[in-house]
């Protein structure tokens, strides 16, 4: 477990003096530990030499009525997790030491890519993404970073991000781990109630739905979201937000829904929010 910056460095030079050519992985997150974590850290195990994971739970990606302050935490069960899935190292910052001068005066911004779904509902939310992972980036220097596919569009603009900016490493995406009804993991799943955590699978079956649907051969994306706003409209604890089919490389709206496509949806339970998504290869009918 490390907390400050220079003792990161040198355990990091330390691994590139004694191994040079060996592989430095990295999994950035936020704690609070699940399987679609420990996926991302098996995975990183299998791949490199040595395996670094944070946790720290950025506050410039909240927004100010967000969760920040009662984001679950619990460090030393982070621990035990991290160092079992594989980790060789636990960075966890305090805030201060991340931001050591406050409110930052240069950020990284995030272009069109942030424009629509959760870049709409949360303003402000992917420049806080980007500006961490690039801090992270530069303090970590890893060889691979791991994100899951669960967070589509952090991944596809953090991709984005590292070709644009000319970050030297590359980026792996992994399968989203789910329950076994199919909720997609997450940390705010614990937030969920009985009742809602019984709804919230529906997500998941939405986009099932839409998935069946283009296997039935429909390319139209007005009937491909619909399908999935149906299956949403009839799990009455949903508030659902969107459901869209876009074009996995921009974002943008797919119509007809082929090639690499992502099917995105998001909607509220009570006061928490929740996020899915298939990545799929479509082809023409
Ligand atoms: P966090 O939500 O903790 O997620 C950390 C990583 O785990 C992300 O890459 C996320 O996509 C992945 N992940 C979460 N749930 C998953 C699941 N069910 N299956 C597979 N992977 C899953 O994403 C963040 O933190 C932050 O924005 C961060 C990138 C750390 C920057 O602060």
């Amino acid at each position: 477990l490390v907390q400050d910056i220079t003792t990161l460095r040198q355990h990091i030079a330390r691994w590139r003096r004694e191994d040079p050519g060996g592989r430095v992985g990295f999994v950035p997150t936020m704690g609070y530990l699940h399987d679609g974590h420990l996926s991302l850290i098996r995975r990183a195990r299998a791949e490199c030499r040595r395996v670094v994971v944070s946790v720290f739970v950025n506050p410039l990606q909240f927004g100010p009525h967000e969760d920040f302050a009662r984001y679950p935490r619990d460090l030393e069960r982070d621990r035990e997790l991290a160092a079992q899935a594989g980790a060789d190292l636990l960075f966890h910052p305090a805030v201060e030491t991340m931001y050591p001068r406050g409110e930052p005066g240069v950020y990284v911004d995030v272009g069109d890519l942030a424009r629509r779904w959760e870049g709409a509902r949360r303003p402000g939310h992917f420049r806080g993404v980007v500006t961490v992972v690039t801090k992270l980036f530069h303090l970590v220097q890893p060889d691979r970073a791991y994100f899951g596919q669960k967070d589509a569009q952090q991944a596809v603009i953090i991709r984005r991000m590292v070709a644009d900016l000319d970050f030297s490493l590359e980026v792996v995406v992994c399968p989203t781990v789910r329950e076994p009804d199919g909720l997609a993991m997450s940390s705010r799943n614990v937030y969920l109630d009985a009742g809602q955590r019984r709804a919230a699978p529906v997500l998941y079956r939405s986009l099932a739905a839409a998935r069946r649907l283009l296997e039935a051969g429909e390319r139209r994306r007005d009937r491909v979201v619909a399908a999935m706003e149906a299956v949403l409209a009839a799990e009455p604890l949903v508030e659902p937000e969107y459901a869209a089919a876009v074009a996995a490389e921009t974002l943008e709206p797919a119509d007809p829904v082929e090639g690499e496509v992502l099917l995105l949806v998001a909607a509220r339970l009570g006061t928490t929010r929740l996020i899915d998504n298939f990545w799929l290869v479509v082809g023409p009918d």
